[in-house]
């Protein structure tokens, strides 16, 4: 098992799920990822990232919903992050990034399909986007189609492929086809290697083929990663192909992570859109984060084993 399987595994482990959530030890350390419990402290936080030339993609943190209930409690949240958004000072650089399975994907197709165009209509008529994010596997065949049907009435929203697994190049082929507008990342779920390439090595090298194909398509799509080997290509490749690094597209990062590189392509001239995250239902963002870098579960297991 890789240490990223590792620690998703420890960390759905119930005493270690309590402890980290309850503990202030952590505190810190979660809110070096999360803007904060509320969409009010979320806000500051997104206008003070526009202000210094930064694009934004809030996220309401939470998942898989099972009743209709929980789902329309997160659709209405949605809308009031779109209006709240639409009249603040950040409006003009920020957008939203959701999850089926909070729009009640598990409980129908159908409920949910309905319930995303209520929050796509509404931010039509804000004049806003909303991004929707990527899931574990058993959800992207529903997530690819579910998009490609309401894109058809809806030109203001796109989704997110990811780069660990075989079928992407298909998936962006259809999407890129219908003139939808991507966000390209690795992938952060725990896979089999049954739908997924085990090996970084390919999966890196499937981002810089993907990544290539976004920027020739014509459409303003998000690279989203940290890896400064591909975000050197990213660059290397724009500049050989003439293409413009202000208008035609945009690098995305998480809040918290590598700000020292945020801040240096922003100044560079590239767009940078920041990922930031708000709300309670934190934890298995937080353990993905975790997952990513290892290193800093270290603090979770010395704590443990101080009882
Ligand atoms: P990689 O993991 O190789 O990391 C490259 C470097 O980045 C590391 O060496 C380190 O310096 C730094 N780094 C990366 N993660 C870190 C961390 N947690 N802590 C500290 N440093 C870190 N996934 C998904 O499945 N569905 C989705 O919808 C999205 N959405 C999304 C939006 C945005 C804006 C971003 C940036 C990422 C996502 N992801 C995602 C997550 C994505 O799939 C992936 O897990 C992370 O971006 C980490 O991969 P990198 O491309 O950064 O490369």
């Amino acid at each position: 098992m890789g240490s990223s399987a590792l620690v998703i595994k420890v960390s759905n482990w119930p005493p270690v799920k309590g402890l980290v959530r309850k503990s202030f030890l952590f505190k810190g350390l979660v809110r070096r990822f999360i803007a904060g419990d509320t969409l009010d402290e979320a806000l500051i936080t997104a206008e003070d990232l526009a202000s210094r030339g930064f694009g934004v993609s809030l996220d309401y943190l939470g998942e898989n919903t099972s009743t209709a209930d929980e789902a329309n409690q997160a659709k209405a949240t949605y809308i009031d992050m779109l209006e709240r958004i639409a009249s603040s000072s950040c409006a003009s650089k920020t957008n939203i990034s959701i999850k089926l399975t909070q729009c009640g994907l598990d409980i129908g197709r159908d409920f949910c399909v309905a319930t995303l165009k209520e929050v796509l209509s509404r931010a039509d008529q804000l004049g806003l986007f909303v991004r929707v994010d990527m899931e574990g596997s058993r959800y992207t065949e529903q997530t690819v189609d579910i998009l490609a049907e309401v894109f058809e009435e809806h030109k203001n929203t796109g989704t997110v492929l990811q780069t660990y697994l075989y079928r992407t190049p298909k998936d962006v082929e259809r999407l890129v086809g219908l003139g939808m507008r991507l966000r390209l990342v690795k992938g952060a779920y725990l896979e089999p290697t049954s739908v997924a390439y085990p090996k970084k090595a390919d999966v890196d090298q499937s981002y810089r083929d993907l990544s290539q194909k976004l920027l020739d398509s014509g459409i303003y799509h998000g690279l989203a990663t940290h890896d400064e080997s591909i975000i050197a290509f990213v660059k290397d490749y724009v500049q050989k192909k003439g293409i413009d690094k202000s208008k035609a597209f945009e690098f995305q990062m998480l809040y918290g992570i590598r700000r020292d590189l945020q801040e240096s392509l922003l100044k560079e001239g590239y767009n940078v859109r920041v990922y930031l995250p708000y709300g309670d239902q934190w934890y298995p963002y937080f353990t993905r984060r975790l997952a990513e870098r290892p290193a800093n579960v270290f603090f979770i297991l010395k704590s443990l084993f101080k009882g």
